[in-house]
C-alpha cells in the first residue's frame, strides 16, 4: 500500500440500484424519497436516470424520445441506448460509485431487454454482448421493478401531456415490455425486489423503502465484517 493510499483509503464503493417499470408505474415519484432516505443516513447519493444522466447522453435522449423520428431502425435504437449509457457510465455513474456515492437509476440495462428485447423483438443474445462491451462486469446491486397492468400504466402516463416515441406504442407492447422484465425477475430472485406499483401510493412507497434498507443492513454487516469494526458504510 502506497503512503497516500495508507493515509486516504479508498472509500468503499457505492452500490448501484436501479428503478424499472413500464410508463406510469410512478417510479420517478419514488425515487425523490428513496434519495432522501439514503442521505438521512449520511450516504452520499447521485439520482439520474436512462438514456440520459450526462450530457451528450441527454442529446442522445432526446433523438429518442422525439415522436417526429417515426420509423427508426430497431438496432439504430438499440445502438443509441447503449451509446447513451457508454457516456452515462464514464461521466456519471462510475465516478459517482467510486467515490463511495450510492446510485440511485431510473431505469438501465433491464429496460434494454425490456423494451429492445421484448417490445421490439431484438434477439437477447446481441443485447448481452452490448451489455458486457458497455458495463465490463458492472451490474446493479439492487433493482426495484415497479410492475403494474400496461393499461393501467399508459392511462397515468398519457394523463401527463404529450406522448413520447415510446409511450406512443401500442398495450401489446408493453404487455411484451413487462412480460421480460417479469420474466428477469424471476430469473435473478436475489437482485430484483418486485414491487406492486397498483397499490395505493404510500403502500407503494413502503414496499420501495423497506427493499431499500434492506440492502443498507446487508452493506452494514458486509462492511462490518471486513473491516472488523461496525456501522461504517
Ligand atoms: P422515461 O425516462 O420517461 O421513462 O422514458 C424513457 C423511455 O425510454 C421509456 O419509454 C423506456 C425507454 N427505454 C428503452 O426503450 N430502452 C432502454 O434501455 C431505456 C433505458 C429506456
Amino acid at each position: 500500500m502506497s503512503l497516500s493510499t495508507a493515509m486516504h483509503p479508498k472509500p468503499a464503493r457505492g452500490c448501484f440500484i436501479t428503478l424499472e417499470g413500464i410508463e406510469g408505474a410512478g417510479k420517478s415519484t419514488h425515487i425523490a424519497a428513496l434519495s432522501a432516505l439514503l442521505c438521512s443516513m449520511g450516504i452520499g447519493v447521485v439520482t439520474t436516470r436512462e438514456p440520459g444522466g450526462s450530457p451528450i447522453a441527454e442529446r442522445i435522449r432526446a433523438l429518442l424520445l422525439d415522436s417526429s423520428n417515426t420509423g427508426m431502425d430497431e438496432t439504430a435504437e438499440l445502438l443509441l441506448m447503449f451509446a447513451a449509457r457508454a457516456e452515462h457510465l464514464s461521466k456519471t455513474i462510475r465516478p459517482a460509485l467510486e467515490s463511495g456515492a450510492w446510485v440511485l437509476c431510473d431505469r438501465f440495462t433491464d429496460a434494454t431487454y425490456a423494451y429492445q428485447g421484448g417490445g421490439r423483438g431484438l434477439n437477447p443474445e446481441r443485447i448481452a454482448l452490448l451489455e458486457t462491451l458497455v458495463q465490463g462486469d458492472l451490474r446493479p446491486d439492487l433493482t426495484l421493478l415497479f410492475d403494474l397492468e400496461p393499461a393501467l400504466g399508459l392511462e397515468r402516463a398519457r394523463g401527463r401531456g404529450t406522448a413520447d416515441r415510446f409511450e406512443s406504442e401500442t398495450l401489446h407492447f408493453f404487455d411484451a415490455v413487462r412480460a421480460v422484465y417479469l420474466e428477469r425477475a424471476h430469473a435473478s430472485p436475489e437482485r430484483y425486489r418486485l414491487i406492486d406499483a397498483a397499490a395505493p401510493l404510500s403502500d407503494v412507497g413502503e414496499q420501495a423503502d423497506q427493499a431499500l434498507r434492506a440492502l443498507i443492513e446487508t452493506r452494514r454487516g458486509e462492511t462490518a465484517d471486513a473491516s472488523g469494526e461496525g456501522e461504517h458504510l
